[in-house]
């Protein structure tokens, strides 16, 4: 019989839980974990059950563009029941919508790096009590391009901070820590692979940016402020593409930190919705800005079946 150990609130659990995927040894001593914007507890959920079987775990901005991706994969996987009872399980709370369907998790985290680091120390604290292994962790969503057409997909090799650097500075208790922000390259790679089966996904593999503010923190001009002239823009984003860079969003550096250190496999997979050398508007037309956004969700979802052995 397998040894048995102590889970995160004290409770008995099986040795075949080999991932760690939270750091914290406080954990150990609470009675009850209360995932408050989830809207979900160890005490009054029964977290192995409800997500015990999860494999991918999707991310993005927006709570409407999760649900579509929630149906989508419901669709794509051809699950059993009907994609209108596909329920927000954070119904509770307005913070994220979190959604399930068979192995596959969907998730809203809003908009930049305070947002997206909350629902992830909750999601992987979530996982960690679920006992969920082997797991595979996307965020999808939507940049700017840098030197690229509107519509490219982009397949972050390395997230950079707005000094290009491949790390995310956390400030804890006063002090800096600076984590790497490296992600799975094999997870990478077979993208890009599976990427060339589909029609309609141009995409490459590239740098992403990460900064903490769309306007300014971006190079734009069409802020509220601007503190630089149009060449200084220009030579910014040229040193930017020169260093690799090739789409600017807000979430990826302090995604990618956070689920290196707890041994997720993750990866970025980011539309561009412009080129940033031909402007700072956002002037595409709704229906093809759709059409945009659904780009990386059919790559993961494309990735998801081949992975399940559902497509040869
Ligand atoms: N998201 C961003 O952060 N920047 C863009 O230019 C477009 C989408």
């Amino acid at each position: 019989m397998s040894p048995i150990l102590l889970n995160s609130i004290g409770k008995e659990h099986h040795d075949y839980i080999k991932q760690e995927y939270v750091k914290n040894p406080h954990l150990d001593s609470m009675e009850e974990d209360i995932l408050y914007h989830f809207n979900l507890s160890t005490k009054t959920h029964n977290l192995p059950q409800m997500f015990g079987d999860v494999k991918f775990v999707c991310v993005g901005g927006s709570p409407n563009r999760m649900k579509s991706f929630a149906e989508f994969i419901h669709e794509q996987l051809k699950l059993p029941g009907n994609i209108a009872d596909v329920r927000d399980i954070c119904e509770g709370t307005d913070r994220y919508s979190m959604y399930k369907v068979g192995p596959v998790m969907s998730i809203s985290h809003g908009m930049g790096v305070p947002s997206i680091s909350i629902m992830l120390h909750e999601l992987i604290k979530l996982l960690y009590h679920a006992q969920c292994s082997d797991l595979i962790i996307f965020r999808i969503g939507t940049s700017g391009g840098v030197g690229l057409p509107a519509g490219t997909v982009v397949i972050t090799e390395k997230a950079v901070d707005s000094f290009f650097r491949p790390q995310f500075d956390q400030v804890v208790l006063g002090k800096m820590i600076v984590r790497s922000t490296e992600l799975d390259e094999d997870v990478a790679k077979e993208l890009l692979k599976y990427s060339t089966e589909l029609p309609d996904v141009p995409t490459v593999i590239g740098d992403t940016m990460c900064t903490h503010d769309f306007y300014e923190g971006q190079g734009r001009l069409d802020g509220a402020l601007c503190s630089f002239s149009t060449e200084e823009k220009f030579e910014y984003l040229k040193k930017a593409y020169d260093k690799g860079v090739r789409n600017i969003e807000m979430e990826s550096t302090v995604f990618a930190a956070m689920c290196r250190v707890c041994n997720l496999k993750a990866a970025v997979v980011c539309v561009t919705l412009l080129n940033r050398f031909e402007g700072d508007q956002i002037s595409t037309p709704h229906d093809v800005l759709l059409d945009y956004q659904q780009r990386p969700q059919c790559l993961v979802a494309h990735f998801i079946k081949k992975r399940l052995g559902l497509m040869l």
